[in-house]
């Protein structure tokens, strides 16, 4: 494959800020891409909204990555990989991935007593895909799946640390907390900003799956698959842009909490006009 193909970015969205976990595995494993993420702070949440809104914002998403000629898409979104990956796919002449397949092949690869939980965005859940994927995986497998709304804003207000969090996750979690689940997705992008809390309100008993990690090793796989990879020669540094389509000052604030370089900017982007 020709020089410029391996050296264009990836493209990486999410519904706001959540992707960033994401991103953060993305640049560990794959440090020589460069990456275009798009945030659609205008529209958060997703897990609210209906199958058929999810795929127009992700087809408008879409588009515009591939006005930055990226070379590949990651749905950094569990909702939007639930709901519109399956439609996108087949749309757009660029790979596209998401989040489900990844995470859970983590939990099925995780759990020793076939019981996984999994806690997502309403449409996330309502939609069973996980539970749908983790069957085609291993169809023993006893999956519970429980939709945890309010974690979305409690992480886009940045109250990871506060002590409504730790309520709000004792009134989602403490059925879960009692069945025999041995392994629990965290199957919304946001949550594992939430991790250290849930984490330590779920026990050691319960491995906490974080499916970023996989989806980062999923795409170095497709990337080599393709002859696409970065070897990071004709460019060094590694190039990262962030673009919202709202409230720019407040996504690179949040960025900073949770990338582990400095953000100086993101660029709004009418996701509309795509
Ligand atoms: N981060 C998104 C997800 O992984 C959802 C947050 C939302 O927009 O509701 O599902």
């Amino acid at each position: 494959m020709e020089r410029d193909k391996r050296t264009a970015p990836i493209g990486v969205f999410d519904s706001g800020v959540g992707g960033l976990t994401v991103v953060r595995e993305i640049t560990r494993q794959l440090p020589n891409e460069n990456i275009i993420y798009f945030g659609d702070t205008a529209r958060v949440p997703y897990g609210s909204k209906s199958r058929d809104t999810i795929i127009r914002f992700s087809e408008q998403i879409i588009r515009f990555l591939k006005s930055k000629q990226v070379k590949a898409v990651v749905i950094a979104c569990n909702t939007a990989s639930a709901l519109a990956l399956d439609t996108v796919r087949y749309e757009f002449d660029v790979p596209i991935m998401g989040v489900v397949i990844p995470g859970a092949r983590a939990a099925v690869e995780t759990t020793k007593n076939h019981e996984i939980g999994v806690v997502g965005t309403d449409a996330t859940v309502q939609s069973g895909m996980y539970t749908k994927i983790i069957h085609q995986m291993n169809s023993e497998i006893h999956v519970r799946e429980k939709a945890c709304p309010l974690f979305v804003p409690l992480v886009e207000e940045g109250f990871k640390e506060h002590v409504v969090t730790e309520e709000i996750i004792e009134y989602y979690l403490e059925s879960l907390k009692k069945t025999n689940i041995d392994a629990m997705i965290l199957g919304c992008t946001h949550y594992p900003l939430l991790c250290s809390k849930i984490r330590e309100y779920m026990g050691d008993r319960i491995q906490i799956v974080n499916p970023a990690y996989e989806t980062a090793m999923d795409l170095k796989k497709l990337l080599k698959e393709k002859d696409m990879e970065n070897d990071g020669v004709e460019e060094p540094v590694s190039r990262y842009e962030f673009y919202v389509s709202d409230a720019a000052e407040k996504f690179v604030n949040f960025a900073n909490t949770v990338m582990p370089f400095d953000i100086s900017k993101a660029n709004i982007v009418n996701i509309e006009e795509y």
